[in-house]
This record gives C-alpha cells, sequence and structure tokens, in this order.
C-alpha cells in the first residue's frame, strides 16, 4: 500500500518514467497527486518498482480517480500495473466507490486524462478493461509570446497582478462564477504562480492564473458574462504567459481548453497534447 514515506522514491520513479516535459516537474506533479491518495505499490528489496495512486472524486464522491501509474522501464510486461490496477481497484471498492475514472480530479491533477503519447498507458488501461469515454486537449503557446497591439482597457477598468487584499473580493466571485475546484486552483496560483485581474472598482470583473498546479501550465482564466468580448481575456492571458516567460520556460501549457480560437489568436497557441479520459464501473 502507498504511504507518505514512498514520496522521494515515487518521484524518481516518475523522472524515469515520463515523458520530458512531465519528467521535468516530476516534484510537482507527484505532490499535487498525493494530497488525499490511496494507492499501490510494488516493491523489491526495497526499490519501488511501480506505483498506482487515486483519489476519491472531489466532485463526485462515488467516484474514484486513478491519478497516476508508473513502472520501471526494467520490468515493464510482466504484469505489474495489472496487478497495481487490481490493487487500487480493490482499495477503491472497498471505501464504497463504484466507478474508477482516469481523469484529472480537479483541483488536484496533473492532466486532464492519458496523453496519447503513453500508448502503452492506454494499452495497460484497455487491457484491464477501462473504456475511453472522452477526449481533452491542452494547446502550447511557446514563449515569450510575441508582442501585439493591446486593446485599451474599457473605461474604469484596471488591469493588475492580485495582491493578497484582493483575494477577498476575487475568490468569492471565481467560487459563485465557477465553483470549489477553481477557487482552490486561484488560490494555489496565487501562492506557487501568479494571477492577473481586471478590476472596476475595487471588483474583479475578469482574472488569468498560471503555475497552479504546474509551474509550467496556464489557467485557469475567466471573465464575467458581463465583461467579455471586451478584450480584457487576452490581455491577463498574456501577463501570464509573460510571468511564464519570465521564470525562463520556452513554452506554456494551457490546460484542458476551452475555447481554441480564443488561445490561438491570443496567443498563437496550438493543439499539441491530446489526453484520453477513460472509465471502469468497480
Ligand atoms: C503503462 C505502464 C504503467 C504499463 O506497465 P507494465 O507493468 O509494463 O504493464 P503490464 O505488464 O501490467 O501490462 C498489462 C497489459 O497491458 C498491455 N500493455 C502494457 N504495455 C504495453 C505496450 N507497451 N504495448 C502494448 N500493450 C501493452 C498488454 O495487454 C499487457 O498484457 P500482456 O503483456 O499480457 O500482453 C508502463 O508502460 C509505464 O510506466 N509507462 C510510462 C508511464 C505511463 O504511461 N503512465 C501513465 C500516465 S500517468
Amino acid at each position: 500500500m502507498y504511504t507518505p514515506a514512498h514520496r522521494a522514491a515515487v518521484i524518481e520513479l516518475a523522472k524515469r518514467c515520463l515523458l520530458p516535459q512531465d519528467a521535468a516537474e516530476a516534484e510537482a506533479i507527484v505532490d499535487i497527486l498525493t494530497r488525499a491518495t490511496f494507492g499501490a505499490v510494488s516493491e523489491v528489496d526495497g526499490k519501488l518498482q511501480g506505483v498506482a495512486l487515486a483519489s476519491a472524486g472531489h466532485k463526485d464522491e462515488a467516484v474514484a480517480h486513478l491519478d497516476l501509474l508508473l513502472v520501471d522501464p526494467a520490468v515493464r510486461r510482466q504484469g505489474i500495473a495489472r496487478g497495481l490496477l487490481a490493487d487500487v481497484e480493490r482499495q477503491a471498492k472497498k471505501r464504497g466507490l463504484g466507478t474508477i475514472k482516469v481523469a484529472g480530479n480537479a483541483p488536484d491533477y496533473a492532466w486532464p486524462g492519458v496523453d496519447v503519447h503513453y500508448t502503452a498507458a492506454i494499452c495497460a488501461l484497455t487491457a484491464a478493461g477501462y473504456t475511453h469515454e472522452r477526449t481533452a486537449w491542452n494547446m502550447t503557446a511557446q514563449l515569450p509570446v510575441k508582442p501585439r497591439p493591446a486593446r485599451p482597457a474599457p473605461e474604469g477598468v484596471v488591469i493588475r497582478r492580485v495582491a493578497e487584499a484582493d483575494l477577498e473580493l476575487l475568490l468569492p466571485m471565481v467560487h459563485e462564477q465557477w465553483g470549489p475546484a477553481w477557487t482552490v486552483e486561484v488560490e494555489r496560483a496565487f501562492s506557487k504562480g501568479g494571477v492577473h485581474a481586471a478590476f472596476r472598482g475595487e471588483h474583479p470583473i475578469a482574472f488569468a492564473a498560471w503555475g497552479g498546479c504546474r509551474p509550467s501550465w496556464f489557467g485557469p482564466m475567466g471573465t464575467l458574462p458581463a465583461a467579455s468580448g471586451t478584450g480584457l481575456g487576452s490581455v491577463l492571458l498574456r501577463l501570464c504567459l509573460d510571468d511564464q516567460a519570465a521564470l525562463g520556460l520556452t513554452s506554456a501549457q494551457i490546460g484542458w481548453v476551452g475555447p481554441v480560437p480564443f488561445y490561438a489568436n491570443a496567443a498563437d497557441a496550438i493543439i499539441d497534447r491530446v489526453f484520453f479520459l477513460f472509465t471502469k464501473q468497480l
């Protein structure tokens, strides 16, 4: 069974197993996926060979989410993932969870689903009886974003980096419009990445955030319906991408999109990573 004592070994295993852009953020990924986790490990002589991490759904408490599945490249195709999946499914059932999904358990997620480049994982999940239910995608923006003339902000609207004192009005606005998962993501972005917002007087009317779950990932962002179509979203997106470029990042992932033409226009972003979301009845 997974325990927090496995954290360092899971990070090392993730670095060996994941695609380069994910391996580079292995520590952030493991930390976000072990906040409320249960899971299974495979160990030989105290050495971690494989891990499967899962959690109960934040949105639907009757659903389990498979958050991470890794097997050391040296011992693949020996049935280790099959065993880990069976173990984690048993644990989920014991907890009264009737379905298991391979889909981001927002706000504690590192991917929307399984990136299609992890083809072995797609094969292993299919072999274990999981069904491809939906498809999601990220967009990639190359950094720094090419400068372009910004539309002037609407009269009476000020755009600026969110300060601690702004959270008192921003977080309830995000909660009311977009729900609890986004509220947590914005809070985390404030402490680990950055948040920019447009204010009319004291009141936030649009915001954009980055770095809440992973440093290279942008999002979430939202504009109140009354302020949409005024160009605020593009300005806020670019402020966040400028922050990410200032970290030395050469690209940003716009996670789990959303309005493709908006990001294509505002930041020359392209659809890049594609994720399959799976489900299985337990
Ligand atoms: C996906 C992964 C965990 C599979 O681990 P594994 O221990 O090698 O898998 P298993 O040996 O249990 O395979 C079970 C079944 O899955 C299928 N499968 C697994 N790997 C496969 C591959 N490379 N090609 C085709 N089918 C594959 C097969 O049906 C296999 O059964 P079989 O060997 O009897 O034919 C491993 O490849 C891995 O760590 N990949 C990188 C990380 C990753 O993709 N994680 C998911 C994203 S978080």
